[in-house]
């Protein structure tokens, strides 16, 4: 018996990396997948690896960033296999650039596959499994980028915008028994060797098995994590981490409201001390003595 016999999946961005690894994790504990990648090679071949497994999959090439090919793919997993249970956004792409530097084009393409793809291949399965009444699982993949990283304002913008959808969507749609959770995978794979550290060079990092974000996938997408919805995890590695919500913080009230001099007299003593440390290492606060124009 595995976790997640009888249920449906499709995977998007499943070719390679770490949907691969969710995909083959999901076939593991018994669902039949639509592994979906644009490259159709690497779909089929993980198609493949998964029969040869004696799991049960299909390969689709649709591409996320648009309603036909996220409604196609949900159609396919439909026709394959009777119904959908599971939609994991996974597909991603990035183009790291420094703000100043991006281009628009760079912009775009990171917020289409990313931000719009997650709400195409959302809306279309969560549509899908309300006409079922079956309920379901919309899983999203975040990213620690999302708390801020060099070279990324792009990527970093699009994963906090799908954190954001995931609390709402969430909300939404627990009426229709549809349970809303995202991931921060970790794996080593190629968008991973692509990251370079704020001085513009690659640093080595220890191998990561991709397939070890899989596990807890699995357990938020069976009936024993029914309970779970609206949360966001670290997963991969060694580690699943509850990530900690966006709230407001230390705050302070004048009574009446606040003028101009009376953010002057208090702003510095009483929140200018608290300020946040940026950042995926959430190093000292950077900026505390002033951030100033470059000398002439
Ligand atoms: N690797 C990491 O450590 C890491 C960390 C945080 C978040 N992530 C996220 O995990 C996800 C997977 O990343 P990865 O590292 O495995 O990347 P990857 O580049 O190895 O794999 C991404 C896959 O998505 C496919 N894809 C791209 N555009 C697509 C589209 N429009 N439609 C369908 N498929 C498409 C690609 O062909 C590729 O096979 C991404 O959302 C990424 O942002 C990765």
């Amino acid at each position: 018996m595995g976790l997640l016999d009888g249920k449906a999946a499709v995977v998007t961005g499943a070719g390679r990396g770490i949907g691969k690894g969710h995909a083959l994790q999901f076939a593991k504990n018994g669902a039949s997948v639509v592994v979906n990648d644009i490259d159709k090679d690497v779909a089929d071949e993980v198609v493949a690896e998964i029969k040869e497994l004696g799991g049960n999959a299909i390969s689709n090439t649709d591409s996320v960033g648009e309603k036909a090919g996220a409604d196609a793919m949900v159609a396919a997993c439909v026709e394959a296999f009777g119904k959908i249970d599971i939609m994991m956004a996974n597909a991603g792409i990035a183009r790291d650039r420094t703000f100043l530097k991006m281009s628009e084009e760079e912009f775009d393409s990171v917020m289409n596959i990313h931000v719009k793809g997650t709400f195409l291949c959302h809306q279309a399965a969560a549509l899908q499994m309300k006409e079922q009444g079956t309920g379901g699982v919309l899983l999203s993949t975040v990213s620690a980028a999302h708390f801020g990283n060099f070279g990324q304002t792009n990527y970093s913008g699009a994963k906090g915008a799908i954190a954001s959808m995931t609390y709402t969507m969430a909300m939404e749609l627990a009426r229709y028994g549809i349970r809303v959770n995202a991931i921060s995978p970790s794996g080593t794979t190629r968008m991973s060797d692509t990251y370079v550290g704020p001085d513009g060079k690659k640093h080595p990092m220890p191998f990561i098995d991709p397939e070890l974000n899989g596990p807890v996938i699995a357990y938020l997408c069976s009936d024993e994590g029914n309970y779970i919805s609206g949360q966001i995890f670290g997963t991969g590695g060694e580690r699943i981490a509850l990530l900690e919500q966006p709230k407001y913080g230390h705050t302070l009230f004048m009574p009446g409201g606040w003028t101009v001099e009376e953010v002057q007299k208090n702003f510095k003593q009483n929140l200018g001390n608290k300020l946040e440390a940026l950042g995926i290492t959430k190093p000292p606060y950077p900026f505390a003595d002033g951030i100033n124009p470059p000398e002439k």
